[in-house]
């Protein structure tokens, strides 16, 4: 490998409550994990990414981002990465926000807005439609809230097909929280479009999102006061909410279920479909025996992790 021209880590990410509705306009809450995908870029002969060739079906989120940054010279783009793909931890999310900065990083220092908002508009073309979520948590880190009108602790806005959304700070008290990977890859696109046709078509759909969105407005007044049983018999109907929408799994559905005698509630996160659950618990050595039992990965997070940072090499 050639000169290194910059080197970065991103978090993934957990939703603790708003996932989908957020895409309706509906507010979402989000939290940093201490899990971190690691990017480092080199001047090269030609393009890589991890050793091969880059490809718009096999890349796509590293394909758009190399072409909109109209690059003049080759990179070797490498990654690494300790949040599992295809997991709902917000994997491709990290990889967007990674290089981004690895790359604006060259010409001045990283202005976590302009990444959110490239990273974001990376997610949104290629998977067709996207919340700026993932992308706004993993540049901003520590905890954050989407929603549709300005708060206290404004970060961004952006508005895109219709919808305006609003980005915040969001303070994370020191929850323990358990991670179970199904180990079945859910891309996200389907679901989010499988959403959308639900509710375009029944008016019990747009009550469903509707719902989601009060109980996560009630879940950061739970969060603020650091109550765990509040905040965790919301996760919890959500969950069931989510399932109604029909981006749950029997996977998360038996993970959850194993969870709940042991937590104050347990929810599928992210786009759902196979992915991860989440428990929120004071016994997190029992929730991964039982999610271990149940076929799935435990993995146990600390949240409020930094947001992207430029790595020394
Ligand atoms: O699959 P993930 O972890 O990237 O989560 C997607 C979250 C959704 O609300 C389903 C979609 C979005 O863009 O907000």
């Amino acid at each position: 490998m050639k000169g290194v021209l910059a080197i970065t880590s991103a978090p993934g990410k957990v939703i603790l409550l708003g996932e989908h509705a957020v895409v309706f306009g509906q507010p979402a809450i989000a939290a940093a994990v201490n899990l971190r995908l690691h990017c480092r870029v080199a001047t090269a002969s030609t393009t890589t990414l991890n050793g091969a060739g880059l490809s718009p079906s096999a890349h796509p989120y590293v394909h758009h981002i190399v072409q909109a940054c109209g690059l003049r010279e080759n990179l070797a783009i490498d990654t690494r990465s300790e949040i599992p793909s295809g997991s709902g931890l917000g994997s491709s999310a990290a990889v967007c926000v990674a290089l981004v900065s690895a790359l604006v990083s060259r010409a001045h220092a990283i202005d976590p807005q302009e990444v959110a908002a490239k990273a974001y508009l990376t997610e949104a073309e290629v998977q067709g439609r996207a919340s700026p979520t993932d992308t706004s948590v993993s540049t901003h880190g520590q905890g954050i809230l989407v929603d549709r009108s300005e708060k206290a602790d404004l970060l961004w806005s952006i508005s895109r097909g219709g919808q305006q959304w609003f980005i915040h700070h969001c303070p994370m008290p020191k929850l323990s929280l358990v991670v179970g990977y199904t180990g079945v890859n859910a891309p996200t696109g389907p679901l989010v479009a499988k959403v959308k046709r639900f509710y375009d078509r029944t008016v019990f759909a747009r009550d469903i999102v509707r719902e989601i969105g009060q109980l996560t407005e009630e879940g950061l007044t739970r969060l603020k006061a650091n109550d765990a049983v509040g905040l965790g018999q919301l996760m919890t109907k959500d969950h069931r909410l989510l399932a109604v929408l029909g981006v749950s799994s029997k996977e998360l559905d038996r993970l959850v279920e194993g969870c709940l005698p042991f937590s104050y509630g347990a929810k599928l996160t992210g786009a759902g479909g196979g992915g991860s659950m989440i428990a929120l618990t004071d016994s997190p050595d029992k929730v991964s025996e039982v999610i271990k039992r149940r076929g799935g990965i435990p993995y146990k997070v600390k949240l409020g992790e930094p947001g992207v940072r430029l790595e020394k090499e």
